[in-house]
């Protein structure tokens, strides 16, 4: 009887001081850092099902971040940013990635073009964290996701460079409804909205969904990004329980 109290009392109070500790120190962390000269408004969106993180948007003011708990079960969605956002008529709206005037997104999807980083987080036999940068849906700033601490293959993807400054005319996507300077870069699908860049219909397979001379130049400026809706990324990584994912805007 005393030696079974003597195992058993330890035990709990072990497990209340980890439960203490992940309430105080989570394990598992998302931060986004705005490393622009200016202040973005990012925005999370998860996919059907899963829960909304941050209330799915929020101000972050240039060279500071914000850091919260990833959720401790799988999860996917995506982040991006916002950026030209103001109060004009007294309703919020953003010149690139709005999600239907608010701030907070609350589940909603942001509006092309956008660079996005996509997760599916505690997936596989060994807690996978899977991340990618997209460009399929065209780009509106720089961002990479870096991971910390993680097991195996987890390197660092994304795009570094200003696509805004190289964007092909035909691509330029212009802030006061075209008449207003570069914010971002189209995709070829949002720009011509035909089937083959879109990757629809005839063309919604691997064997029919090639790149263009238009996902080649985000390719070659930004190896390390998805491109077009079947492109594989360049960078494989297979990365276990990261304690750290970092989507660093402007790096
Ligand atoms: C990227 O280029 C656009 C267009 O020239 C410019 O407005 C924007 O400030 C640039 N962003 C960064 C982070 O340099």
């Amino acid at each position: 009887m005393a030696s079974s109290t003597k195992t058993l009392l330890p035990l709990s109070l072990l497990f209340t001081l980890l439960a203490l500790s992940q309430a105080t120190y989570p394990n598992f962390i998302l931060t986004l850092v705005n490393n622009c000269p200016y202040t973005i408004w990012p925005a999370i969106q998860p996919n059907a099902g899963h829960p909304v993180l941050e209330r799915g948007g929020f101000t972050l003011h240039s060279l500071t971040h914000r850091s919260f708990p990833a959720p401790t079960a799988h999860w996917s969605g995506r982040v991006w940013a916002r950026t030209g956002c103001t109060y004009e008529h007294g309703k919020f709206y953003c010149a690139t990635g709005d999600c239907g005037g608010r701030i907070e997104c609350d589940g909603l999807g942001g509006a092309p073009p956008a660079t996005l980083a996509q997760f599916v987080l505690h997936h596989g036999h060994a807690d996978f964290s899977t991340y990618s940068v997209s460009l399929v849906d065209g780009f509106n700033i720089p961002l990479t996701v870096t991971p910390h601490e993680g097991k195996g293959v987890c390197p660092v993807v994304g795009c570094k460079e200003n696509l805004s400054e190289s964007c092909p005319a035909v691509l330029q996507f212009k802030s006061h409804g075209g008449h207003g300077s570069v914010v971002g870069c189209k995709s070829a699908c949002e720009a011509f909205k035909t089937d083959e860049f879109c990757c629809r219909n005839h063309y919604n397979s691997p064997q029919t969904c090639k790149p263009s001379s238009y996902s080649q130049f985000f390719k070659h400026a930004c190896p390390a990004t998805i491109t077009y809706a079947h492109d594989s990324p360049s960078l494989m990584h297979e990365c276990s329980s990261p304690r750290e994912l970092k989507v660093i805007f402007c790096h």
